[in-house]
């Protein structure tokens, strides 16, 4: 069974995908520049590559003997250089698949949006040049991030705050995102065509404030706020996050798609059962 590299292993999708590998009993060595926080996180149950993105000797040792590659690595100006690096490194080591985490297709299409949806365009249409076989995730918005997010700011007694209070968005819970992407590691073949991941249906920050009052037997207020400033001096992850909220705003996150219940055969994850776990866990780390 070939070697599994995962960039990215010690962030939020990179935990859960590690673990899945891990149980489905898969060699798998991860790159990190965090070794103390590796094995913590990993123990013994991989091998852990010390090293980092912009340097190519660590990149080079990481992939040797690898034969599949999971890419991720975070929202940042190096974003597109970083990636391209390694998928570079994996095209010289004879790697034979690579399994990109891409931005969300509304962030890459149409071109121009979001510089963020920009750099994962310019590493997708690099591997595509390449002649390693390789696919795109493309997951929407994930739950674990603002919806996790709003849940907290309610319970503290904050209102939930929305540029459109109207604006529906396709979440979807990291742990199908991490699901798809063990599935595409391990299929026999993968479609080159990027795959669009969403959750089953679309909420608005007003559905939510309805399902938060009816879970919490209270009312949530909702209020709305204009959209964060596009400021063009601030750091690249500011000012893509930025875009992402007038993206979403205009409704552009308001999609879904069958691609996870049609490679994992279930449903994916709903925002209600989300919801309600994350209700629980708070509930539990209160008392
Ligand atoms: N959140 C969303 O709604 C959403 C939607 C669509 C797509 N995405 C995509 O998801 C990705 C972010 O995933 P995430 O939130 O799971 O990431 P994350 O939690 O920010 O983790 C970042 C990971 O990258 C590694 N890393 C950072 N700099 C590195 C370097 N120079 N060399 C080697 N490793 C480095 C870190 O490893 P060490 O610190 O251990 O070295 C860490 O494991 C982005 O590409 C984003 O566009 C997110």
């Amino acid at each position: 069974m070939s070697r599994i590299l995962v960039t990215g292993a010690t962030g939020r999708l990179g935990q859960l995908l590690v673990e899945q590998l891990v149980a489905r009993n898969r060699p798998v060595r991860i790159l990190t520049r965090r070794p103390e926080t590796a094995r913590k996180l990993f123990g013994t149950t991989v091998q852990i590559a010390v090293g980092e993105f912009a340097d190519r000797y660590s990149l080079d040792a990481a992939i040797r003997g690898v034969g599949r590659l999971l890419l991720l690595s975070p929202i940042s100006e190096r974003l597109a250089a970083d990636q391209i690096a390694v998928a570079n490194a994996a095209d010289t080591a004879g790697v034979r698949r690579i399994v990109k985490i891409s931005g969300s297709d509304w962030t890459i299409d149409p071109p121009g949006v979001s510089i963020s949806g920009d750099a994962h365009a310019a590493v997708e249409q690099h591997l595509r040049r390449l002649s390693i076989e390789s696919v795109s995730l493309r997951p929407n918005a994930w739950m674990q991030v603002s919806l996790a997010n709003t849940i907290r700011q309610v319970l503290v007694g904050n209102p939930i705050s929305a540029a459109n209070p109207d604006a529906g968005v396709g979440y979807i819970d990291a742990r199908d995102i991490a699901d798809v992407a063990v599935h595409q590691l391990l299929a026999e073949t993968v479609s080159g065509t990027p795959l669009i991941l969403t959750g089953p249906g679309i909420v608005t920050p007003r559905q939510i404030a309805v399902l938060l009052s009816t879970i919490l037997k209270r009312p949530v207020a909702l209020v709305e706020r204009p959209p964060s400033a596009l400021t063009p001096d601030g750091d690249f992850e500011h000012r893509a996050v930025a875009e992402f909220g007038r993206l979403i705003a205009a409704g552009r996150a308001a999609l879904t798609t069958d691609v996870v219940a049609s490679l994992l055969g279930r449903p994916p994850r709903s925002v209600g059962s989300f919801i309600s776990e994350q209700l629980a866990i708070e509930a539990a780390l209160a008392g």
